[in-house]
């Protein structure tokens, strides 16, 4: 786990502001929702044979003897809220920034408290809500100015594929069993499509021999993935089809994707998304999200050069005295109410030790006011750069500062 602080807390806000700016283009709103959920709400829409629910939440036992789980990912909440509207949920869109929590084996990439940028939208199944799904990540991504990223597709089908798939992956795989892993081995009865996920060098090989899910599945799905295929040509968008990409949540239907990034080495997912159906209280919900993980958007950006826009460079007042002091306190809070960024010395100095000052805060101007200056009514404005003066009345100074 990370603390984010400056200077490079500026590339986060300056990727969460142009993301505020572009998600209600799209007709999504923020939400927030809590850090921490009743494990069951993971467990149950997740899916109890996937690596995060079985290896990497951090959950405990509150002293009232629930079961809570600090959240590993936010479509969970976010349907949890949205099943919490009842009718009035169909339709929503929602976007969330902040931060999730997996034990994992901590690596370049990989965090324990990792942060995703990402957005549901509920609505039954539809190719173009998926497609449109994508082109706000592909728009986002444009936006922050990264480049080359790819992004790869494929099908879980429906529901009622799932039986079929499972039992074709099963009788596809039977003759290389002995080659897997033992926790794909595990995996084979309990949920076979995990085999396709696994990064053990033994078990891609094995899979690679696999044919694509879709083989298995009902024509109605493979027809929903090429109107799919079809609306990304027609937006101009470049993908990849990927028929071994699954992911790695269990509440996934029809459209699944990644998009990876070179610049990212072994981790190299950037976001992940796709359509689910999440079944809560007895009612099934539809949708079609994504996340981002920002940690990795951040080495994408920096890969590229990126840098968060200067902030702007402040004024620093500069008294000499008791008197000018007060005068000066009043003054800084008079600028900052006018927008300008501005600083002093709060407990005064020698002239020399608050010059120094000046220069470590980068400021652009000095406003220098001593006794002498006081009593004539005016102030010495002192430019940073290139270290030239003039004295100015406070109307003057206030035109110059402010504008
Ligand atoms: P996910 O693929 O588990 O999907 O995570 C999405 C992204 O979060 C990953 O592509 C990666 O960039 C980032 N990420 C995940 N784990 C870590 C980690 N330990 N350290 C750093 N970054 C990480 C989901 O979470 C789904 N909820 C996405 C979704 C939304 N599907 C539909 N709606």
């Amino acid at each position: 786990m990370s603390d984010l602080a400056p200077p490079e807390i500026g590339l986060w806000q300056a990727v969460e502001a142009e993301a505020r700016a572009i998600f209600p283009r799209y007709g999504y709103e923020e939400i927030r929702t809590p850090s921490l959920e009743y494990t069951a709400l993971f467990t149950r829409s997740i899916g109890d044979t996937t690596d995060v629910v079985q290896k990497e939440m951090y959950t405990f036992e509150d002293p009232g003897g629930r079961s809570l789980t600090l959240r590993p990912e936010g479509t969970a909440g976010v349907v949890r809220y949205l099943a919490g509207l009842g009718p009035e949920a169909a339709g929503r869109r929602l976007y969330y920034i902040g931060p999730m929590f997996r034990r994992e084996r901590p690596q370049a990439g990989r965090k324990r408290q990792f942060h995703q940028l990402g957005a549901e939208a509920l609505d039954p199944p539809c190719p173009a809500a998926d497609v449109e799904c994508i082109a706000l990540q592909t728009h986002l991504l444009s936006a922050w100015g990264v480049r080359d990223a790819t992004v790869e597709i494929n099908t879980r089908g429906t529901p009622e594929d799932r039986a079929a798939v499972a039992k074709g992956l099963r009788d596809a795989l039977e003759p290389r069993r002995k080659a897997l892993c033992d926790d794909c081995n595990r995996r084979f009865d309990a949920n076979v499509l995990r085999v396709l996920d696994c990064k053990q060098p033994t078990c891609q090989e094995a899979a690679a021999f696999l044919p694509p899910v879709t083989s298995f599945m009902a024509e109605s799905s493979r027809a929903y993935l090429d109107e799919v295929c079809r609306l990304l040509d027609r937006l101009e968008m470049p993908y990849r089809l990927n028929p071994r990409l699954v992911r790695g949540l269990d509440y996934y239907v029809h459209t699944v994707w990644e998009i990876t990034h070179d610049a990212l080495g072994a981790q190299n997912t950037l976001s992940g998304g796709g359509r689910y159906r999440i079944e809560l209280g007895g009612r099934a919900l539809e949708g079609v999200g994504f996340a981002m993980g920002l940690e990795r958007l951040m080495t994408a950006l920096q890969a590229a050069d990126i840098r968060p826009p200067e902030p702007d460079k402040p004024v620093w007042l500069v008294p000499l005295g008791d008197r000018a002091r007060a005068v000066l306190f009043e003054l800084a809070q008079t600028l900052r109410f006018r927008g300008v960024a501005c600083g002093m010395a709060l407990a005064g100095g020698s002239l020399k030790a608050q010059m120094r000052a000046a220069n470590r805060a980068e400021a652009s101007t000095a406003v220098l006011c001593g006794d002498r200056e006081l009593d004539n009514g005016v102030f010495l404005l002192k430019n940073m750069t290139d270290g030239a003066q003039e004295e100015l009345d406070l109307p003057a100074l206030m035109q110059r500062l402010c504008g």
